[in-house]
C-alpha cells in the first residue's frame, strides 16, 4: 500500500485500520476529482467486479454498481438467493470461485464480523476484497464518503468538534469513523442511550447527552437504530428514542449557523431524526449518498492499481 503522485495502491480495503492518514487524504482528493469531472476515465473493460450480498443494501450496493459502471468494469450479477450458498457453499468458496473465474474483485457484504480474515489470508483466493460493512464491524466506504462529506464542508478535520450519536455499539460506521477522526485531529464525542455504548470507545471521545453537544458541534452525525443487531438491551419506543437522543426541530433549531447534519442511512424517520428534517438546509444526507459514488471510484481505481504492482 502507498501513495505515488496522488495515486493510492491497495491489495484490499477491509478496515480503515488498513488506511494511513495519507492515504485516507488521498482517497478523498480523488473521490472530490472525479465528483468535479476532473478526471479522464479510462475504461477498464478488461476487469471484472462482483458486489456479494449476504445483507440488505441499498446505497453501499447500488453505488458501488454506478462507481463500476462509471469505470468502465464488467459487474458480474450475484444473487446470494439464487446462488450455491443454498446448497451450503461458504463465503470462502463461493470467493474462492469467484477467484477461479477471473474476477478481479469482490465487493461483500456479510453478517459475520472479520468475515475477510480467511479471505485475504488465501494464498489460491486472487480477488481483492472491498469490505462493504461485516457485521457490526468495519464499514470503510462508508466512512470515507463521510470523510468526503465532512472535508468537502469544512476543508479538513484538525479540531473539528464531532458528535457520533446514537447506536454506537452495533454500529460498523461508528467503528470506522471514530478510528479515523481521531487521528485526522478531531474532537470526538459520542451520543445515545449509555446501553448501547461501551466504555472501550473512550479512546476515540467522551460519552455526553445529545443535549451538552448539539449547540456546539461542527458535525453532528446520526446512526440508524440498529433493531436487526439488538439482543434486548436498551429497547425504547420510537417517540422515548426521538425525545430523549434524537435529533428533534427544537434540536435543530439550537446547532450553530455551519454545523451540518449527517446519517448514513436507511433513516429510521421520526427516530434518530425527525421526518422534516432529513433534507433540511443543514442535512448532508443525500450529499452522502451522492458522495459515495465518487469515493467508491477512487477506493475501486486504488484496488486496481494495486493488483497492476502484484
Ligand atoms: N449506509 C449504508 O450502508 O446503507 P445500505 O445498507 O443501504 O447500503
Amino acid at each position: 500500500m502507498a501513495v505515488v503522485n496522488g495515486q493510492v495502491s491497495l491489495d484490499h480495503l477491509t478496515t480503515m485500520e488498513d488506511l494511513t492518514n495519507d492515504e485516507v487524504l488521498a482517497l478523498i482528493q480523488r473521490g472530490l476529482a472525479f465528483k468535479q469531472g476532473q478526471v479522464e476515465i479510462t475504461s477498464r473493460q478488461d476487469k471484472f467486479v462482483s458486489n456479494l450480498f449476504f445483507e440488505s443494501s441499498t446505497r453501499t450496493h447500488k453505488s458501488f454498481e454506478v462507481a463500476e459502471r462509471k469505470l468502465g468494469m464488467q459487474v458480474i450479477d450475484f444473487d446470494s438467493s439464487k446462488s450455491s450458498v443454498n446448497k451450503g457453499e461458504t463465503l470462502y468458496d463461493t470467493i474462492l470461485t469467484m477467484s477461479a473465474l477471473g474476477v478481479d474483485v469482490c465487493v461483500v457484504r456479510h453478517f459475520e464480523e472479520d468475515y475477510y480474515k480467511p479471505l485475504i489470508d488465501s494464498s489460491t483466493i486472487t480477488a481483492s476484497i472491498v469490505n462493504g460493512g461485516d457485521g457490526s464491524g468495519q464499514h470503510p466506504s462508508q466512512c470515507l464518503l463521510d470523510l468526503m462529506t465532512i472535508y468537502e464542508e469544512f476543508g479538513h478535520f484538525d479540531g473539528l468538534k464531532i458528535a457520533i450519536a446514537g447506536d454506537i455499539t452495533h454500529s460498523r460506521v461508528a467503528k470506522s469513523n471514530m478510528q479515523v477522526l481521531k487521528r485526522l485531529g478531531a474532537q470526538l464525542y459520542f451520543a445515545g442511550p449509555e446501553e448501547w455504548y461501551d466504555s472501550k470507545f473512550n479512546l476515540y471521545g467522551k460519552h455526553v447527552s445529545i443535549d451538552e453537544v448539539v449547540d456546539t458541534v461542527d458535525a453532528l452525525m446520526l446512526l440508524r437504530v440498529q433493531h436487526e443487531r439488538h439482543d434486548g438491551a436498551g429497547t425504547f419506543s420510537k417517540e422515548t428514542y426521538n425525545r430523549l437522543h434524537g435529533l428533534t426541530e427544537e434540536r435543530y433549531a439550537r446547532l450553530g449557523e455551519s454545523s451540518i447534519i449527517m446519517h448514513p442511512a436507511p433513516v429510521n424517520r421520526d427516530v434518530e431524526i425527525d421526518d422534516s428534517l432529513v433534507e433540511a438546509d443543514k442535512s448532508r444526507i443525500v450529499r452522502q449518498m451522492e458522495n459515495g459514488v465518487y469515493v467508491r471510484m477512487a477506493i475501486l481505481e486504488a484496488i486496481l492499481a494495486g493488483r497492476e504492482t502484484l
